[in-house]
């Protein structure tokens, strides 16, 4: 951006303003927005993956119809988020293309199997549980269409995390069978969720790369890595209390002097292989991901043709 437009943009976003498609932004501030909202729709969509594998193993018609429509919410901020990354000038197929060919990446969590019906449950209590501690910030990110689509994903999310609990709330109160897969279950995702928050912002794990401090100074991202990760472990300990859940991690303590739960270290190794593919389910998703859309094509087809001839009717 020239100068003028570079003392507009700095200037909306000292104001705490928002930045529209049309409004002058440098080059970086798009391609980060474009990097995120890409990342967090991909997410969103390989998302459906992990639970749609027990839609047709739910243990109810009414857990069944839930499922399906909680998936259903997932596709559809996908398409919230595609939609809010083309107003930066992309098109959407091709950042799918760019995630089918592992160039763009998607939450490290996705990479991770469901092995039993209480994997639903650890998901919508602590990966959805996560997703929100991370996305309502979001809804004040200075980019106007992220933070507008972010309010509705936010509400849904809340709503996905109370049915997680739900189920493991109703598995505790079952059979020593169904407790035990509650508690495996959270013992096999609390520690992945953990690290959905990102790396440290600082020291040897971040790499050097982080984007934080400028994510911040845009206002894209409004908290650190870190602090974001510090009070979901807060408002999670109490509600894993109530669930009769244990934690695991032995570290885990309130610390009077700090006001927060001490916690103990993330496998910050397990995080950069995952990101580098090598997580127990990457290749998995990314197979299913390619073919769901190659299968797909012939509905993109037919809505293209449908348009262009609801386009061309207009004209007449
Ligand atoms: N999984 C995969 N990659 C991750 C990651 C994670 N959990 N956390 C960080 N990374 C990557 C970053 O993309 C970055 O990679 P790059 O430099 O190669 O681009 C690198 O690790 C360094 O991390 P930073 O913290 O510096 O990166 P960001 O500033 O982008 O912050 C973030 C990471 C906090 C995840 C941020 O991008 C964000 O808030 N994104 C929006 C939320 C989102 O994407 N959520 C997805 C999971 S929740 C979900 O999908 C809902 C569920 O219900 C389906």
């Amino acid at each position: 951006v020239g100068e003028a437009s570079q003392g507009g943009f700095d200037a909306l976003i000292a104001a705490d303003q928002r930045i529209e498609p049309r409004d002058a932004m440098p080059e970086k501030y798009r391609e980060t927005l474009i990097r995120q909202i890409a990342q967090h729709a991909h997410s969103e969509i390989i998302g459906m993956q992990p639970e749609g594998n027990w839609i047709t193993r739910a243990p109810s018609l009414r857990r069944k119809a839930i499922l399906i429509a909680k998936v259903q919410d997932e596709a559809g901020h996908g398409l919230y988020l595609y939609s809010a990354a083309e107003t930066l000038g992309v098109d959407r197929a091709e950042l799918l293309d760019r995630l089918h060919d592992g160039k763009q990446k998607y939450s490290s969590i996705f990479n991770y199997p469901t092995l039993t019906w209480a994997d639903c449950g650890a998901i919508g209590w602590l990966v959805d549980g996560a997703a929100i501690m991370n996305q309502v910030p979001l809804c004040r990110c200075s980019y106007g269409p992220y933070a507008r689509a972010m309010i509705r994903v936010c509400k849904e999310e809340s709503f996905h995390q109370r049915q997680g609990f739900e189920i493991l709330w109703t598995l505790m109160r079952g059979t020593e069978a169904q407790q035990a897969m509650a508690q495996d279950a959270a013992d096999r995702w609390w520690w992945p969720a953990l690290a959905m928050f990102g790396p440290p912002d600082t020291g040897e794990a971040a790499k050097g790369g982080g984007h934080t401090e400028q994510s911040m100074a845009w206002g894209i991202k409004r908290f650190a890595n870190d602090d974001l990760r510090q009070k979901f472990v807060d408002m999670m300990v109490p509600q894993a209390d109530k669930l009769g859940i244990v934690l695991p991690d032995p570290d885990l303590r309130w610390n009077e002097e700090r006001g927060h739960y001490d916690f103990g270290e993330i496998d910050w190794d397990e995080f950069w292989r995952v990101l580098r593919g090598d997580g127990p389910c990457n290749a998995e998703r990314i197979e299913h991901r390619r073919s769901a859309h190659e299968e797909g094509a012939w509905v993109r087809e037919a809505a293209t043709a449908y348009a262009a001839k609801q386009a061309s009717r207009r004209q007449e």
